[in-house]
């Protein structure tokens, strides 16, 4: 199961440190929530439920702990139930888990651990490991037999019976950050759930086993050698990633884009072209680059598409975009002049990891574009490209998209320069069209209200369509992604000119379609593909760059959308797309930030 721990062992009461801390990372996963502690007498006492942690708040009675774990769920073993729902005990052992255990049958039946299961989760067996290699005299030495035993990826928060005041650690491929501060110790998977108390913390290393105690924290390798942390300082503070005024975190991060972008873009134009010195990207690195393969999962693949279209469009070289999880079991077409690029906000995609460390046995060329610091692909790449979108609770990618989009534009300039395939004074005028985005995105912000109220024709529908051709493309996927997301109304996105084919069947009287038409050298087939569905009884919303379209045989309703060069639409249109696919959500009255089923990051595969 994917785990949002918070974990502490300090000199105040834990509890609620643990709950507020879990509140933080709720949006990484949901459905259920729990925590343990330790009691005066040593012993450990837990609190866990089906539900969010308002519902776990509400079974917690107060006490004194000082120490103790605390974990969100979003469920991979087992159902949505107390029992499945984490810290799990097993004899001596209490913990949290975040990952998968691919063998945890195998070791249940090894070890004969079946009689002490109640749970349905790969977590327990693992506790029932713990406990049982565990002498009661040394609980590193437990965790030293057990490790090696695991197939899957794993970070884990152990409380041992009897040993109060002390949280062992370990973890392999899913996330884990460390800090000490005045209050005592605290263990994470993000440091959201303590930025408040610490902006120095350090990425626990893989392997390494954590003893944390109120006033340090020890690490040590599995033969038991030291290991002194690498401390990081963050380089946000916590009301970034508080909502400050607005009603949800995807409102304020949808209007954040603005800033998100010149944050990401600004230190990367030198004297008005494009430089990666900072980023330690060398120009070497854009030259022999004979075709261009990006990676990514959800909407971070989808900005990479908006790489692609605009990457070949300029360079001339073929430039594929590949399912992270598909990437890996479809051998990849990878040369060692090949350049692969891999886009994730949370940095931390086990599948997008794991396509990177494939992509890295057959090329030296990997680049990473990255929100997170520190996170483990960024630190996996050759080379990584951070943005600067802050950190982005809400589960609906918004700010992040832009961003990577943002990024992909300032590498194509650099590789089309570095390429010879754009004169300097273009290059210019493309990096100054990039400066004029965030903008761009500040004039269509001013649509809100009219988006939302054109969505109220959206919020009975059982499908939607997004139709549009090259870039609008591109975009309608992202946009369909978006609307059923956070809205659960099933979306498509289709390619215009392809409905026709098929699909155009499945339109009928007053099913909406979001048409994209701000591409000159398509408009008019695009038009035509629009009239052909309006035909059919779609309720037709167009985005394009018309000052104003009243054709009642085009579309219901229209959006006019800033005039632009149109390689840089993709920026404005798509803000619509998500405001649609908000106050879709929100006119439903859904939890546009926490959708159901969802999770922030998916570190399991
Ligand atoms: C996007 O709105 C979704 N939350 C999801 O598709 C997300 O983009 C995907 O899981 C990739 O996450 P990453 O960018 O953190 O790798």
């Amino acid at each position: 199961s994917d785990v949002c721990s918070s974990d502490l062992t300090g000199n105040i009461k834990a509890q609620d440190i643990l709950l507020t801390g879990l509140e933080k990372l709720e949006y990484r996963g949901y459905d259920s929530a729990g925590i343990a502690y330790f009691k005066e007498n040593g012993k450990i006492s837990i609190r866990k439920t089906a539900g969010k942690v308002k519902d776990l708040r509400a079974i917690c009675d107060d006490n004194d702990a000082t120490c103790g774990i605390g974990h969100t769920r979003w469920a991979t073993h087992g159902g949505v139930t107390n029992a499945n729902a984490h810290p799990h005990k097993s004899g001596s052992v209490s913990l949290i888990h975040n990952g998968i255990i691919e063998n945890y049958h195998e070791l249940a039946t090894t070890y004969e651990l079946e009689d002490r299961l109640i749970s349905e989760t790969d977590t327990e067996v693992a506790a029932a490991l713990f406990d049982k290699f565990y002498d009661g005299k040394n609980p590193i030495e437990a965790i030293k037999e057990v490790i090696p035993l695991l197939k899957g990826s794993f970070a884990f928060c152990i409380m041992f019976e009897n040993r109060p005041g002390v949280i062992y650690a370990v973890r392999n491929v899913s996330p884990m950050v460390a800090a000490t501060s005045k209050e005592g110790s605290f263990i994470a998977s993000d440091l959201t759930a303590f930025i408040e108390y610490s902006k120095r913390y350090f990425i626990v290393p893989e392997y390494a086993i954590l003893t944390m105690e109120a006033d340090k924290i020890d690490l040590q390798d599995l033969n038991g050698n030291t290991i002194e942390p690498e401390f990081l300082e963050v380089d946000w503070d916590m009301t970034a990633a508080q909502k400050e005024g607005y009603p949800t975190f995807m409102l304020k991060e949808i209007n954040e884009q603005p800033a998100a972008i010149n944050r990401t873009i600004m230190p990367r134009i030198k004297d008005g072209l494009p430089s990666f010195e900072e980023d330690g990207i060398p120009d070497s690195f854009f030259a022999d680059c004979s075709d261009i393969t990006i990676v990514a999962c959800g909407t971070a693949m989808y900005a990479g598409m908006v790489g692609k279209t605009l990457m070949q469009d300029i360079l001339g070289i073929p430039v594929t975009v590949a399912i992270a999880s598909e990437f890996r079991y479809e051998r990849p077409v990878i040369t060692d002049k090949s350049v692969v690029i891999v886009v994730s906000q949370s940095g931390e995609t086990i599948d997008t990891l794991e396509a990177l460390r494939l992509a890295k046995t057959k090329t030296n060329k990997t680049l990473s574009i990255v929100n997170v610091k520190g996170s483990s692909i960024a630190r996996e790449s050759n080379y990584v490209l951070y943005t600067h979108a802050g950190p982005e609770i809400a589960v609906a990618s918004t700010k992040a998209y832009t961003v990577q989009a943002a990024a992909f534009y300032l590498l194509t300039c650099k590789l089309a320069l570095v390429q010879n395939a754009m004169s300097e004074a273009d290059a210019r005028a493309f990096i100054s069209n990039l400066e004029n985005v965030s903008d761009n995105i500040a004039e269509v912000l001013k649509l809100s209200d009219k988006v939302e109220q054109l969505t109220k024709r959206m919020l009975n529908a059982s499908h939607t369509f997004f139709i549009g051709r090259g870039s609008d493309y591109t975009l309608s996927m992202e946009g369909a992604l978006k609307l059923k997301e956070i809205s659960y109304i099933h979306a498509e996105a289709y390619a215009a000119g392809e409905l026709k084919h098929g699909t155009i069947a499945l339109i009928s009287e007053g099913v909406p379609v979001i048409a994209l038409a701000t591409q000159s050298h398509v408009y008019n087939k695009v038009i035509s593909n629009i009239r052909e569905v309006k035909a059919r009884g779609a309720y037709v919303i167009l985005l394009s760059m018309d000052e104003k379209i009243t054709d009642a045989t085009i579309c219901d309703t229209h959006i006019s959308l800033p005039k632009v060069p149109e390689q840089f639409a993709v920026f404005e249109a798509v803000v619509i797309l998500q405001m649609i696919a908000y106050f879709t959500s929100t006119g439903k009255g859904l939890n546009a930030d926490q959708p159901r089923n969802l999770a922030k990051s998916v570190t399991v595969e």
